[in-house]
C-alpha cells in the first residue's frame, strides 16, 4: 500500500497471552465454514445503580466516584477527577473474569469532563505474575471531548501466565477529568478449524515452507490448532523485536519468544527470527550515551552503539541458533529517496553503515545455522528495489554476509500486481541470494478512508485473486524462494486492525472465526466454495449454514473440466507438460504409497510418493492407476495429471522429473471429487511397470 513509505514509528508492546480455556473442543468434521455465533458479554458496566461496580483507582489520590452529570445511556457514569498523573484513572479487575486465550472485544464510551476540551485517552490491560508488571494496549490514544461521547474498542487475549489482570482507562499525557460508562467485555465463542481442508504445508510440500507470524495466543486452542495444521514455519509478530527481548540494558526477557520456539519444535516447524536491528521497537536506552542522554554523532557513541547491537544478538541469536534458520537480520534499513539510498535512522546517523556490517557478521558468528537476511517493505516498487540491491551488491563484495533478501509484501487487493511481484523477485537473481516473502497481507483496503466491520464479498473475491497472482509467482520462482510467510494467523488479530489507521482489516487466509476464506481455495488452487453463493463472511453471518457450501463444490469435476486457474495456470504444472511426454520413458522398477491425508463429504486430498526401486534412475515418468469409483481428479502439484475416465495418468513435474536409483523418491499431491465411496487404487504402473505397494 502506499502509505507503507510513510510509516510512522511505533512503540507497541507484545501482542500477549496465553491460555487454556477449559472449553472442551468439540471437532466437528466439517469444512463447511461454520456461522458466526453472536458475541457472549462477560461484563457490563452501566453505573446506573449508583455505585462504582467494582471500578477503582490505580494511584493513590484521583477520585473514581458514579457521577449524575453526565452518561452515555441512562443518567449515570463513572468520573474520574483529581488525577495527578497520566497514568491516574479508572481500572477494573478481570483475573476472575477472563479465560486465557480468548480474545476479548474490550468496548467502553468516554468522554472528557466539563471543561477539559479535547483529551487524548486509552485502554490498557494490566498483567502481573510473580511481581514483574507488564502495561498492553488495548485501544490506541484516542481523542474524546467534553462535547459527546466516544467509544473505545478493542481485541485482547490474555495468553501468559497471570496473578493480577485489569483493564484501565488512562490519558496520553496530562490530567484532565474524565467520564466512562457502558464498558463491556465480550467474546466469539470459539469454532472449531475445518480439519478436513488440504493444509497449507502439504499443498506447498514441494514448493516453500509456509509460514505465520504469530504470538503467544495464536498457539493456544482452536489457534493453535490451525496454526499446527497449515503451516511449519513460525515467525515471532513481536516477541524477538528488541523492545520485547532486552527491555532493559543487559536483562533478557525469553517468555514470549521461547513459548513460541517450544511450539515450533514440538510441532516441526521452521523458525524465522525477526528482527534483530530496526529502528522501531527499540528500546530508548539503546540510543542514549553514557549519560543517558540521546545519543550525538561521536566516535565514543558509535563505539558504545556498537558493542550494544554485538551484545544483543550475541545473546538473542544464541539462545536460538539452534532453532532459528533464518534472521531478518536488520529490518527496513532502505530509504529511497536518500540518494545513497539508507534510512536516516539513528543507527545510521551514528554508525553509518557499520551497524549493519556488525549486525551480519555477529550473527553469523554466533547462529552459524540460520540464514542471514535483509527484509524491507515496498520492494516490489522500483525505486526501493533499485537501492537495496545496490545495498546488498556493496555488502556481499565487501564480504559481509548477506544471504538473502526479504520482501515483506504487505500488499492491498489491488497491489501490487503479479507483474510487479515478478519484477521484484527477477530483479534480485543476479545477485544469487535468496529470497523470502517474510510479512505478506493483503489488506482489503485502498484507501485510508474506508472501513468495513464485515468484508465485502467482492473485497474477499479481489483478495483472492491478488494471493493467487503473488503465488502464481512464488511457485514460478520456488528455485529462489526459501520461505512464504503471512503476517498473521487469521483475520481475528492483525496489525492492519491499528496501521495506518484504526479499522478492522481482513488481509489474511482464515477470517475472524479461523475459518477458509476464498483467499484460501484460491492460493490453495481450488475454486472458492463460496465462489457461487455468497462469500463465506456474509454466509457466516447468515442465520443457517448451507449445506451446499462445502468445499466440495470446489474440486468437482466440472472445476477441472472448465479452464480453472489452478489447473491452467499451475507454474509448476506447465514445465513438466512439455518436459515428460508419458510413455516415453524407461521401464521402472518401483513402489508407490497412496494416502488420503483428507477426506469431506465430496472431495478429497491424495498424497503420492514414488519410491524407484531399480538399480538406474528414472528420468522422466509416468504413473498411471484407475479408479474404482468414478473419483475425478481436479488439482495436482508437483505434477501435471491428466485423466480419461477412470484412467488418471500423472506425470513429472519439470523439477521432479528424476527419480534417483536404489530408494530415490518422488512426491505428488492432488485434489479429487468423490461420491459413494473412495477406493484406495491397488494397482499402478510406472512408465509401464508394475509397481509394489506400500
Ligand atoms: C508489527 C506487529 O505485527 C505489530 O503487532 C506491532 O504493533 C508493530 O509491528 N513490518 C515489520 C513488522 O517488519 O515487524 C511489523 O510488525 C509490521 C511491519
Amino acid at each position: 500500500m502506499p502509505t507503507l513509505s510513510s510509516r510512522a514509528g511505533r512503540a507497541t508492546l507484545g501482542v500477549l497471552t496465553l491460555t487454556l480455556s477449559a472449553l472442551t473442543v468439540v471437532v466437528a468434521a466439517t469444512s463447511t465454514p461454520v456461522r458466526a455465533a453472536d458475541p457472549v458479554t462477560v461484563l457490563s458496566s452501566g453505573f446506573e445503580d449508583g455505585t462504582v461496580q467494582g471500578w477503582a483507582r490505580r494511584g493513590t489520590v484521583e477520585v473514581v466516584e458514579n457521577s449524575a452529570t453526565v452518561a452515555h445511556a441512562g443518567t449515570r457514569s463513572l468520573l474520574t477527577s483529581g488525577r495527578t498523573a497520566s497514568w491516574n484513572g479508572p481500572s477494573r479487575d478481570l483475573l476472575a473474569t477472563v479465560t486465557r486465550g480468548t480474545r476479548y472485544t474490550y468496548s467502553v464510551w468516554a468522554r472528557a469532563a466539563a471543561g477539559a476540551g479535547s483529551v487524548q485517552l486509552r485502554m490498557s490491560v494490566e498483567r502481573r505474575w510473580q511481581g514483574t508488571a507488564n502495561y498492553e494496549q488495548v485501544v490506541n490514544s484516542t481523542t474524546v471531548t467534553d462535547g459527546g461521547w466516544t467509544q473505545l474498542t478493542g481485541g485482547y487475549t490474555l495468553a501468559n501466565d497471570a496473578d493480577f489482570f485489569a483493564v484501565y482507562v488512562e490519558t496520553v499525557s496530562g490530567t484532565a477529568s474524565f467520564h466512562i460508562d457502558d464498558f463491556s467485555l465480550s467474546y466469539l465463542p470459539p469454532s472449531p478449524i475445518q480439519t478436513d481442508i488440504p493444509s497449507l504445508k502439504s499443498v506447498f510440500a514441494n514448493d516453500f515452507p509456509i509460514g505465520a507470524a504469530v504470538g503467544r495466543p495464536q498457539l493456544l486452542a482452536e489457534r493453535g490448532q490451525l496454526l499446527a495444521k497449515h503451516f511449519n514455519s513460525v515467525t515471532a509478530g513481536n516477541a524477538m523485536k528488541w523492545d520485547a527481548t532486552e527491555p532493559t540494558e543487559g536483562v533478557y526477557t525469553w517468555t514470549d519468544a521461547d513459548a513460541i520456539v517450544a511450539f515450533a519444535r514440538a510441532n516441526a516447524m521452521k523458525v524465522r527470527g525477526h528482527t534483530f536491528v530496526w529502528h522501531n521497537q527499540t528500546p530508548a536506552w539503546v540510543f542514549n550515551d553514557a549519560n543517558g542522554q540521546p545519543m550525538t554523532a561521536t566516535a565514543a557513541n558509535k563505539t558504545l552503539l556498537l558493542s550494544r547491537l554485538e551484545a544483543h544478538i550475541r545473546a538473542v541469536g544464541g539462545r536460538y541458533a539452534d532453532d532459528v534458520s533464518a534472521w531478518d537480520v536488520v529490518n527496513e534499513v532502505i530509504d529511497e529517496n536518500q540518494s545513497d539510498g539508507l534510512r536516516r535512522s539513528t543507527w545510521y546517523t551514528i554508525t553509518g553503515l557499520d551497524y549493519i556490517r556488525t549486525a551480519f557478521r555477529v550473527a553469523r558468528q554466533v547462529a552459524p545455522k540460520a540464514k542471514l537476511f535483509i527484509n524491507d517493505y515496498n520492494t516490489n516498487v522500483q525505486a526501493k528495489r533499485d537501492k537495496l540491491y545496490n545495498l546488498v551488491a556493496q555488502l556481499k563484495s565487501e564480504g559481509v554476509p548477506v544471504d538473502g533478501v526479504g520482501h515483506q509484501q504487505h500488499g492491498n487487493i489491488s497491489w501490487p500486481t503479479g507483474a510487479e511481484t515478478d519484477s521484484m523477485i527477477a530483479t534480485f537473481l543476479p545477485l544469487g541470494v535468496e529470497q523470502q516473502i517474510t510479512e505478506m497481507d493483503v489488506s482489503i483496503y485502498t484507501s485510508n478512508s474506508e472501513s468495513f466491520t464485515t468484508p465485502p464479498a467482492d473485497r474477499l473475491a479481489s483478495q483472492a485473486a491478488r494471493y493467487k497472482a503473488w503465488f502464481d509467482v512464488f511457485r514460478k520462482y520456488k528455485a529462489n524462494i526459501t520461505s512464504v510467510t503471512l503476517w498473521g494467523l487469521a483475520d481475528d488479530e492483525t496489525w492492519l486492525d491499528s496501521y495506518p489507521v484504526s479499522r478492522k482489516d481482513f488481509p489474511l487466509l482464515f477470517d475472524v472465526q479461523l475459518q477458509a476464506k476464498p483467499a484460501y481455495w484460491s492460493v490453495i488452487g481450488a475454486a472458492s466454495p463460496t465462489a457461487s453463493g455468497p462469500a463465506s463472511p456474509s454466509a457466516s453471518a447468515s442465520p443457517s449454514p448451507s449445506p451446499s457450501r462445502s468445499p466440495s463444490a470446489s474440486p468437482s469435476p466440472s472445476a477441472s473440466a472448465s479452464p480453472s486457474p489452478s489447473a491452467s495456470r499451475s507454474p509448476s504444472a506447465s514445465p513438466s507438460a512439455s518436459a515428460s511426454p508419458s510413455g516415453s520413458q524407461a521401464p521402472a522398477s518401483c513402489r508407490v504409497k497412496y494416502t488420503v491425508t483428507s477426506q469431506w463429504n465430496t472431495g478429497f486430498q491424495g498424497d503420492v510418493v514414488i519410491t524407484n526401486t531399480g538399480s538406474a534412475a528414472v528420468s522422466g515418468w509416468a504413473l498411471r492407476w484407475t479408479f474404482a469409483n468414478g473419483q475425478v481428479i481436479n488439482q495436482s502439484w508437483s505434477s501435471v495429471y491428466a485423466q480419461s475416465g477412470a484412467n488418471v495418468t500423472i506425470t513429472n513435474a519439470a523439477w521432479n522429473a528424476t527419480i534417483g536409483a536404489n530408494g530415490g523418491t518422488a512426491s505428488f499431491g492432488f485434489l479429487s471429487s468423490w461420491s459413494g465411496s473412495n477406493t484406495a487404487p491397488v494397482a499402478f504402473t510406472l512408465n509401464g511397470s508394475a509397481c509394489t505397494l506400500g
